[in-house]
C-alpha cells in the first residue's frame, strides 16, 4: 500500500500529513500569542515525545516565554492518591507563575492528570495544558486539554516525536497502526 512503513514487527499507514500538523501548530501558537501576551508563562514540555512539537511551536511564539523540559517518573504508591509523579529536571519554581504543560498526546489522561494535580501544591498562578493530539474517546481521567492541535480517534499513532517501542520519532508526519486484517487500527 502506498506509503506504508514497517516499524519493528508492525505496519503503519499514513494518517496525518506534515502540512496538517504544521497548520494545527499555527492555530495553537496564534491562541497562545493572544492569551499569554504580557504574562511571561513558564512552559513545561514532557519528554521524550514533545521535542519536535515544542520546537515547532516555539518558533511561532512572539511573547516572552520560558521553557523547562522535564521527564516524568511515576511511582505506584503508598499514598492514597495512588500515583506520585516526579518531574526530573524541573529546576524552575512555579509558585505564582502562569504554567503551560506541553504533551504530545492525551490518551487515557493518566500522565497529565497526576502530574498537574501534584503541581498545584506549589501554588502556581495558573496551569493550562497544551497537547498536539487528543484522543477524547480514550480519556478516562478527569482532564481535558486547554489547547488541542487535533482530536483523533483512539488509534495508535507514530511519528512527529511519538514512538513505537523507541522507533519512529523522527518521522515528520503521523502514521497509524494497521491491524492484522489490513484495516486501519
Ligand atoms: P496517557 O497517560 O494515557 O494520557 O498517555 C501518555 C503517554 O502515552 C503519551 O504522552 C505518549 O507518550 C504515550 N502514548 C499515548 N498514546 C500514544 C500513541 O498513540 N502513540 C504513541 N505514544 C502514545
Ligand atoms: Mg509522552
Amino acid at each position: 500500500m502506498n506509503g506504508e512503513i514497517k516499524v519493528h514487527d508492525k505496519y503503519f499507514v499514513p494518517f496525518i500529513t506534515e502540512e496538517q500538523l504544521q497548520q494545527a501548530i499555527d492555530r495553537i501558537a496564534e491562541m497562545l500569542n493572544k492569551d499569554y501576551a504580557g504574562k511571561n508563562p513558564l512552559c513545561i514540555p514532557i519528554l521524550n515525545g514533545t521535542f519536535m512539537f515544542t520546537s515547532d511551536l516555539f518558533k511561532r511564539l512572539n511573547i516572552d516565554i520560558e521553557v523547562c523540559f522535564v521527564k516524568l517518573a511515576s511511582y505506584k504508591g503508598v499514598q492514597s492518591t495512588g500515583h506520585v509523579i516526579t518531574a526530573i529536571g524541573m529546576e524552575k519554581n512555579i509558585t505564582d507563575r502562569e504554567v503551560l504543560i506541553i504533551d504530545d498526546i492525551l490518551d487515557t489522561g493518566k500522565t497529565l492528570h497526576h502530574f498537574i494535580s501534584g503541581l498545584y501544591q506549589q501554588k502556581p498562578k495558573s496551569i493550562k495544558s497544551v497537547v498536539l493530539l487528543y484522543k477524547p474517546d480514550s480519556t478516562v481521567y478527569p482532564i481535558k486539554p486547554d489547547y488541542t492541535g487535533l482530536s483523533i480517534p483512539s488509534k495508535f499513532v507514530l511519528g512527529y516525536g511519538l514512538d513505537y517501542d523507541g522507533l519512529g520519532r523522527n518521522l515528520p508526519s503521523l502514521y497509524c497502526l494497521k491491524d492484522e486484517n489490513n484495516n486501519l487500527s
